[in-house]
């Protein structure tokens, strides 16, 4: 096996923690490689993976986040190099899009609907289904958290005008990164960590083949581990063999599911070590 990173060219943060990473690769003898996503998105596949060689192995890609089509047609240029994707592009698909994991954690996750295409008063008219306000918005694949109160964020007393006027935001705020469609959420308050400012007590949670192996909480706070026992069963659940599972605890007490990732393009959370990952998935070696 072989991991391979995908970032910008130019460094920026996320680097640091993929170079974090590639330093646990290198304590634990695991060849990686990086190529620059500016040619993945822009189709120059020949030009990522040429300094590569052969690659006759199993690869894990790492890095920022694809679409379903960059991600399908990085597959199919490892195929011609020899290799093959360990997530290949139907894993990707079940975990990386809402519409294709929700069904699995309905159950536990708050109320959800969809729309393709970015009508937000379709989205409005559907949204209806789950109550009134407050929402949570965001495309198929992302938040825009970062602008939560303009963006991410539907306050109780919306009426149809200021949700599209969100939904407005949030499709300018994802730009041409924007995924499919607008995802509105029934907000559930989430428990706030005790000291911490303004942080709510998440986690992420990893499971390789279908084994949890690895947890930590999603902001860099003190707080204790979830029950984990309840969420090890949904390692089968998603049809991908490297995913993350994000779950919260609520204000009353419940913990919920808030979202499904691919393992390849979820960040790992500030105090997981990347090596207890990394040796997880090499070894089969399981921590839950
Ligand atoms: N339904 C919800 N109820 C309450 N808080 C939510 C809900 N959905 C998301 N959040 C909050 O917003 C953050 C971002 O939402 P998330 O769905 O994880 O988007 P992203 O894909 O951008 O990470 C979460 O980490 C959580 O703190
Ligand atoms: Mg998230």
């Amino acid at each position: 096996m072989r991991i391979l990173f995908c970032r910008p060219d130019s460094p920026q943060d996320t680097d640091d923690r993929l170079a974090l990473e590639a330093d646990a690769l290198d304590e634990l003898g695991v060849r990686h490689d990086a190529i620059a996503i500016e040619d993945v998105v822009d189709d120059d596949l020949d030009r990522a993976l040429a300094p590569l060689g052969d690659l006759d192995d199993d690869v894990l890609y790492r890095g920022w986040m694809l679409t379903a089509d960059e991600y399908a047609r990085l597959d199919a240029a490892i195929a011609d190099r020899g290799g093959a994707l360990i997530v290949d592009p139907d894993a990707y698909e079940a975990a990386h899009y809402l519409p294709s994991w929700f069904a699995a954690v309905a159950d536990r996750s708050p109320a959800t609907c969809w729309t393709l295409g970015t009508d937000a008063a379709e989205a409005w008219a559907l949204a209806q289904a789950l109550g009134p306000p407050p929402y949570v918005v965001k495309d198929h694949v992302k938040s825009a958290k970062e602008r939560w109160a303009e963006a991410c964020f539907v306050p109780a007393d919306a009426d149809a005008a200021a949700f599209a006027a969100t939904c407005a935001a949030l499709v300018d705020a994802r730009g041409d990164r924007f995924e499919r469609g607008l995802v509105v959420r029934r907000y559930v308050p989430l428990a706030p960590v005790d000291g911490a400012a303004g942080e709510r007590d998440e986690h992420r949670l990893f499971f390789w083949r279908g084994r949890l192996i690895a947890s930590a909480p999603y902001h860099d706070v003190d707080v204790a581990d979830p029950p984990l026992a309840p969420f090890a069963p949904l390692g089968r659940a998603v049809a991908s063999p490297f995913f993350a599972l994000d779950v919260a605890r609520t204000v009353d007490g419940r913990w919920i599911v808030l979202e499904i990732g691919d393992g390849g393009v979820s960040t790992l959370p500030p105090t997981m070590d990347p090596r207890a990952l990394y040796r997880a998935i090499v070894a089969g070696e399981v921590r839950a």
